[in-house]
C-alpha cells in the first residue's frame, strides 16, 4: 500500500466517532494484530536481557509496564521471569479477554524457546505457566493470575504509585509515539517511583514506520518533512514523535537517569538515501549526525542512581562509572 494512502485512511480513522474500533476490526480483518509469539518473546527477552546485563535480576521484581498494546507478551515474560508484580498502563483499551487468552495460549509451544532465551529454568517456566487461569472469565482476573494489573485508559506521567516503589520500568515499541513533553513528564514520573538503582529500560523504533507498508520509501522517508507538513501524515493513530536518539538520550539524562546502555541500529537503506540525498532532509533535522538521522532501532538501559554511584560519578569527575556502548 502506498503510504500516504495508508496515512489518508488512518487519518480519517482519528477524526470519526468509534474511529478506534473500526482501526482495531480492521486490524483483525487483515490478521496484523494477531500474536506473534515468537517474535513477541524475542522482544521481552531482549528486555528481560537487558536487565540481566545491567546485573540486576527480574526475580521478585515490581515491573511498570509502559504501552500494554493489544497482547500481554512482557507482563507474561515478566511473570515467567519470575516478576513479583507487572503494573502494565496503556491510553488504548485495545486488550480484551479474547485478545489477552489468545496470546497466552499461543505462548504455550514457545516456553522452551522462551526459558533457554531467557536463561530460565525450564521447568520453573511451564509450573509457572501452567498457573494462569485461562478459563478465566474477566480479563482482569486472568491477568491477576499473572501477577498483573492493567490500567487503560491509563497515564503513566501519573501513575498514582508511591515514590521509589517500583524496580523495572519497561516499553517496546512505544516511545516512538508519546509527544516530547508527555515523554518527558512519563521519564520524570519514572524516575519518581523508581527505586534508587531501579532501570528505565526500552526498546523502540525511530524510524518512519511507513516504510514498513510501502516499500518504495525508507525510514528515512519522514525526516523530509517540516513539523507542520508532517501533520497531515503522523497525527492521531498514525502518531510518531520523529524524535532521534540522540534526543531521547537527552530527555532520559535531563529526568536525571544515568546511561547504562545506549544502543542504536542504523538503517543501510536509510543512510544510502540521505548519503545520496535522494531525499531533501527538512532544515528542522540538519543539525543531527547521519547515524541518528537514519537509526530505525534504539535500545536504553537507564539506572536512577543510588548514593553510591552518584558519589562514584562525581568523584570520577563525570566519567561515568558504568560501561555504555553504543
Ligand atoms: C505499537 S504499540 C506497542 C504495543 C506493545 N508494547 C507491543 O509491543 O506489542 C504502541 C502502544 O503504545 C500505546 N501508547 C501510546 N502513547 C502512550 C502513552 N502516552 N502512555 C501509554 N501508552 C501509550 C498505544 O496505545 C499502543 O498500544
Amino acid at each position: 500500500m502506498k503510504w500516504q494512502t495508508k496515512a489518508f485512511i488512518l487519518r480519517q480513522l482519528s477524526q470519526i466517532p468509534l474511529g478506534k474500533r473500526l482501526y482495531l476490526l480492521m486490524q483483525k480483518m487483515a490478521g496484523s494484530n494477531r500474536p506473534q509469539p515468537g517474535r513477541d518473546f524475542a522482544r521481552i527477552v531482549e528486555l528481560l536481557g537487558m536487565i540481566k546485563e545491567a546485573g540486576q535480576s527480574s526475580q521478585g521484581g515490581i515491573f511498570f509496564e509502559i504501552g500494554s498494546g493489544w497482547h500481554p507478551y512482557a507482563p507474561l515474560g515478566c511473570y515467567l521471569a519470575g516478576a513479583e508484580k507487572i503494573i502494565t498502563v496503556d491510553v488504548n483499551p485495545w486488550m480484551s479477554l479474547k485478545s489477552a487468552r489468545e496470546c497466552i495460549t499461543a505462548s504455550e509451544d514457545h516456553l522452551a524457546q522462551f526459558a533457554e532465551a531467557a536463561g530460565l529454568d525450564e521447568s520453573t517456566v511451564s509450573g509457572r505457566y501452567r498457573d494462569i487461569d485461562l478459563a478465566a472469565l474477566k480479563l482482569d482476573k486472568l491477568l491477576a493470575s499473572m501477577r498483573t494489573e492493567y490500567q487503560s485508559p491509563g497515564d503513566a506521567s501519573r501513575t498514582g504509585l508511591d515514590s521509589q516503589s517500583v524496580d523495572f520500568i519497561i516499553s517496546s515499541n512505544v516511545l516512538e509515539h508519546i509527544p516530547a513533553p508527555v515523554l518527558k513528564a512519563i521519564t520524570e514520573e519514572a524516575f519518581r517511583i523508581l527505586k534508587p538503582g531501579g532501570l528505565y529500560v526500552h526498546r523502540f523504533n525511530p524510524g518512519d514506520h511507513y516504510a514498513n507498508d510501502d516499500n518504495s520509501v525508507s525510514t528515512a522517508n519522514f525526516l523530509q518533512y517540516s513539523s507542520t507538513a508532517w501533520k497531515k501524515y503522523g497525527e492521531g493513530l498514525a502518531y510518531h514523535n520523529r524524535l532521534r536518539c540522540s534526543e531521547f538520550s537527552k530527555i532520559f539524562r535531563e529526568a536525571g537517569f544515568v546511561s547504562l546502555l545506549e544502543k542504536k541500529r542504523v538503517d543501510p537503506q536509510a543512510r544510502q538515501v540521505l548519503e545520496n540525498k535522494s531525499i531533501t532532509l527538512n532544515d528542522e533535522f540538519e543539525k543531527f549526525s547521519l547515524e541518528d538521522l537514519a537509526a530505525d532501532y534504539m535500545w536504553y538501559t537507564g539506572m536512577k542512581p543510588t548514593a553510591i554511584s552518584v558519589d562514584s560519578q562525581s568523584n570520577a569527575m563525570g566519567d561515568v562509572a558504568f560501561s555504555q556502548k553504543s
